[in-house]
């Protein structure tokens, strides 16, 4: 991280704006502590290019002007506009396919059975980006029981992202986005938005009514009360250092209820000592202690 020494010297010289290492470090020290994302020197081009445009469209001449109003008493909107602009959103439908197969294969008839009988089911896709994530979960438990609409059963789909939320609430994607989807699954959960060659498709009400979008924040205060079934929190771990990894790691063990599914992103893992899961297959815990 650029300390005093270099801190009026330019993080990026050719740009049309001036930045400053103060600037960046100011910038990676409110995103680190708004949403815990690490940005580390290498991400300063990254940085300068997605600001870029903000400071372009508000009229600023420079960096410094723009850290003084993210800082600055009205700055809150300005804020979250940057912290989505530095956030990764990319997903797909059926991203780490193996997960879902785990689900269809080893976890949905069980629980899907005991819902069928009145248990409650509860799942949280934590950082689920624009929807494909829970929607692929809600997919998975229609194609092993198709009346799963009607049951207990719920997604939580959350964010610190109100765009990707609102883009995952309305259920419409292009149709080039469905590519991963098995061709059953897109011919009876979704439909095309219009008569033409190459329409946009709209997840039917029954899919959309699985799932609930809400904005939550990872680093603070998690409202939910009751303890889920499976938890996907999958390529947002990456994004955070060790410490608030391992933080995060066990506060979902806690809102997990033994027995129950951590599904994480494919180059994550859970490095703390002693936690209580099992690994049970490729990024896929469970979390021990005796069923209640
Ligand atoms: C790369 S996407 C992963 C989407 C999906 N889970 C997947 O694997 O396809 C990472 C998401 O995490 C969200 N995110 C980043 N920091 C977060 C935080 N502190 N709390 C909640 N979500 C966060 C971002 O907004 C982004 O939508």
């Amino acid at each position: 991280m650029g300390n005093g020494v270099h801190s009026r010297e330019l993080a990026v010289s050719d740009g049309e704006f001036a930045f400053t290492w103060s600037d960046f470090r100011q910038i990676a020290e409110l995103v680190h502590s708004e949403v815990g994302i690490v940005l580390t020197e290498t991400k300063a081009n990254l940085v300068y290019s997605r600001l870029a445009k903000r400071l372009r469209a508000i009229g600023l001449r420079n960096f410094r002007e723009y850290c003084a109003l993210i800082e600055g008493a009205d700055g809150a909107d300005e804020r979250q506009i940057m912290i989505a602009a530095m956030t990764t959103n990319v997903t797909r439908f059926f991203r780490e396919p193996h997960h879902f197969e785990y689900l269809k294969k080893r976890v949905f008839p069980e629980m899907l059975e005991a819902a069928r009988h009145g248990a409650k089911l509860r799942i949280w896709s934590a950082g689920t980006s624009s929807g494909e994530e829970a929607y692929s979960i809600a997919l998975t438990a229609l194609e092993v029981m198709p009346e799963a609409s009607e049951l207990d059963l719920l997604i939580l789909a959350t964010d610190i992202d109100p765009e990707m939320l609102r883009r995952g609430n309305a259920g419409v994607y292009a149709s080039r986005l469905l590519g991963n989807i098995p061709i059953e699954l897109k011919r009876r959960w979704f439909r095309p938005l219009a008569r033409r060659e190459d329409p946009d498709f709209e997840a039917v009400p029954e899919l959309r009514s699985m799932v609930r979008f809400k904005e939550l924040n990872l680093l603070r205060d998690w409202p939910m009360t009751g303890r889920f079934d499976i938890v996907f929190c999958r390529n947002v771990m990456i994004y955070f250092d060790e410490a608030t990894q391992n933080e995060i790691w066990g506060r979902f063990a806690h809102v997990l209820r033994p027995g129950g599914i951590l599904c994480i992103g494919h180059s994550e893992r859970i490095a703390t000592a002693n936690h209580p899961f099992d690994l049970v297959g490729q990024t896929i815990y469970r979390r021990r202690g005796a069923k209640s």
